[in-house]
């Protein structure tokens, strides 16, 4: 079966939303030093163009979570696979994510890394599912809000390919 990939938001509408994300939370940590915390893989991309983007202090971890095989559906097992280098105690952190889809990585995620003390933990995603959400989960950035599509690009992946993309896209099968 053949592939394609159709353009949803182009490079340009993405990287100028980051941009705004990152004056957004350099206003709103003003005099704070924030603590980016990436959720791995899919976070990457994002995450170091969002910090290129933050003015005020910024330090970084790292994380990696599967709650996908490689189908494109949830399972709703959240497994640690790397967890963070640091201690997050008193710490102001932002977990960073490519995408809020049913809302399970997240709200187990946010629950485990709140009880390691922070002084507080926001959360920030490039894109949103509203429709797709089974757990409340409390979204402090969003990038965009999307339809219920699967798409790739800017550090997601179908089976591991087109994190590489620098917009965002649907994949479809023709
Ligand atoms: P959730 O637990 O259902 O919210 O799923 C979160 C994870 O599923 C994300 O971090 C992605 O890795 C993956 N995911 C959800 N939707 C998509 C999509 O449309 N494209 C690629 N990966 C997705
Ligand atoms: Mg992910």
């Amino acid at each position: 079966m053949a592939e394609s990939v159709r353009v949803l938001l182009t490079e340009e509408e993405v990287d100028k939303r980051i941009k705004e994300l990152g004056e957004a939370i350099s206003r709103d940590y003003q005099g704070e030093t924030v603590h980016l915390v990436c959720v791995l893989k899919g976070g990457v991309f994002f995450m170091c163009e969002l910090a290129k983007r933050i003015t005020i202090p910024v330090t970084m971890d790292f994380m990696s979570a599967s709650s996908y095989g490689s189908s494109t559906k949830s399972s709703g097992v959240v497994k640690i696979v790397k967890d963070l280098d640091e201690p997050l105690k008193d710490r102001h952190v932002i977990v960073v994510e490519d995408i809020v889809d049913s809302g399970r990585t997240l709200s187990y995620l946010l629950k485990m890394l709140g009880d390691r003390g922070p002084a507080s933990i926001k959360l920030c995603t490039l894109l949103d599912k509203p429709e797709r959400r089974v757990t409340d989960v409390k979204v402090d950035y969003t990038g965009f809000e999307i339809p219920d599509e699967f798409v790739v690009g800017y550090g997601l992946d179908y089976d591991q390919r087109y994190r590489n993309l620098p917009y965002i896209g649907v994949v479809e099968f023709n």
